[in-house]
């Protein structure tokens, strides 16, 4: 499998926006993120293209948790794009990427008062309301401020995405928003139409993460546009937003098949369009959030491979061989907290056979499987292994578990690499310990 601008070149390496991977790799050392900035292009241009021919009134606001660093940021601004961002430290990220707060959404079900405040304060386009405290602590910041606040409503759906426990938030026992169903969300609005330094200008939802299918959001969009019209025959408010959040999922693997953007934009607009016609509404502005359809198959980390060892199994009878890789848990959590699954190139024997059977290990002091089972050419230490798929979730959900340094980031494009996040060092680890006088 080959994603975005990856090919094998004529040194039977593995390219990556026209830089040799092996060539980066001994450059700027391993463990390396690479991010192909083409592709993240590609598809913020092709979310754009498509929304704007299936629905017309529309935003892609991308969604900063699965991978934000300044210069991401920065091109997000270049392309155009939204911004979701869940925390002070992505806003400041934003910030800093000159990204402009007006086009930024805040997130989050439990904002802290600060956040609140710095969210006013930079006048960030919309805070995404989770919690009745929230409304109320918004209403007096804002008011304190002397600002309104444009808000959305987060509310629940309840509907069932069918993908891993832990990344589905669209059902009704979710920590995430106001239920519809119980009135909670309705109870929501109406107490946010009453408050003052807020106007409420629309609702959200997020039925969950790495959809394989586009039936959750055709069955949250009647959900949802059911709620604008019970809005406004309850209350006589017409809501100008719905935002349907992110969710779209990606190939990790050669047999995943997710629905292209084309797709989603195609049923979801027309869900949401059927649903506002059945209801008599004026068509409010579509917001999607998407953070892994951006931004996840761009991604590739390369390591350098260490030991190889082969051990005897009982069941089912034969070997395996343990191929370990000078990363692991610490640069990629996603396997051992969803059981998330990645291909794999030897970014220096790319176009050869993968014929044999390995198991990717990492170096923690623990059983970090990366990838428990997968067909390569022949590995020798020394040999650099590409995983792909790794542009979301795996930067922004790196630790320094054992004291690892992070690995920096490059962005390759035509040719051409930029560093944008360089490694961490040693003293980087230490820079916010403190050793008390009396154990010195
Ligand atoms: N909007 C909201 C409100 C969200 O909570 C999320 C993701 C997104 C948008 C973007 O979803 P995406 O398009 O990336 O699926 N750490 C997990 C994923 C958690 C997703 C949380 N929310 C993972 O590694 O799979």
């Amino acid at each position: 499998m080959l994603l975005g601008t990856q090919k094998v070149n004529q040194h039977n390496h593995l390219e990556i926006g026209g830089c040799d991977a092996v060539e980066l790799a001994a450059e700027f050392g391993t463990p390396l993120y690479v991010v192909d900035e083409a592709l993240v292009t590609h598809n913020c241009v092709v979310y754009k293209q498509a929304f704007d021919r299936e629905y017309g009134d529309y935003a892609i606001a991308y969604a900063g948790k699965a991978f934000i660093v300044t210069a991401m940021c920065a091109l997000m601004a270049k392309l155009d794009m939204w911004l979701d961002v869940a925390s002070a430290g992505e806003l400041y990220t934003a910030l800093k990427g000159n990204f402009p707060p007006e086009r930024i959404l805040f997130h989050g079900n439990y904002k802290t008062l600060q956040e609140l405040q710095m969210a006013i304060a930079y006048g960030v386009g919309f805070v995404v309301v989770d919690s009745f405290v929230e409304l109320d602590q918004l209403s007096s910041t804002a008011q304190a401020a002397g600002r309104i606040q444009p808000i959305l409503i987060r509310c629940n759906p309840g509907v069932d995405p069918h993908t891993h426990r832990l990344i589905s938030t669209g059902k009704e026992d979710s920590k995430f928003g106001f239920n519809i169903k119980d009135g909670s969300a309705m109870a929501a609005v109406k107490r946010a139409l009453e408050l003052p330094g807020i106007e409420l200008h629309g609702i959200h939802c997020h039925i969950g993460s790495q959809l394989l299918e586009v039936t959750p959001y055709t069955e949250a969009a009647p959900v949802m546009t059911g709620f604008l019209k019970q809005v406004r025959d309850e209350v006589g408010v017409v809501l100008s937003v719905l935002d349907m959040g992110g969710g779209l999922g990606i190939r990790y693997l050669p047999e995943h098949h997710p629905p292209s953007i084309d797709e989603l934009a195609r049923s979801l607009s027309r869900a949401v369009l059927e649903g506002i016609a059945e209801a008599g509404l004026s068509k409010p502005k579509l917001f999607v959030e998407p953070g892994r359809s951006i931004v996840g198959e761009a991604g590739t980390t390369l390591y350098t491979v260490g030991p190889i060892k082969e051990v005897n199994i009982p069941e089912p009878p034969g070997k395996r061989v343990y191929v370990s890789v000078d990363g692991g848990l610490s640069d990629n959590p996603r396997p051992a907290l969803y059981d998330a699954l990645y291909s794999a190139l030897i970014a220096n024997k790319a176009g050869d056979e993968p014929t044999y059977d390995y198991t990717i290990s990492g170096r923690h002091c623990e059983t970090d499987m990366l990838i428990p089972h997968i067909k390569l050419p022949r590995v020798e230490t020394g040999d650099i292994l590409a995983v792909q798929s790794t542009g979301a979730y795996n930067y922004s959900m790196a630790s320094n578990y054992n004291r690892f340094t992070r690995p920096p980031v490059v962005f390759v494009r035509d040719g051409k690499v930029d560093l944008v996040v360089r490694r961490e060092t040693l003293d980087d680890l230490l820079k916010c310990d403190l050793l008390p006088d009396r154990l010195a």
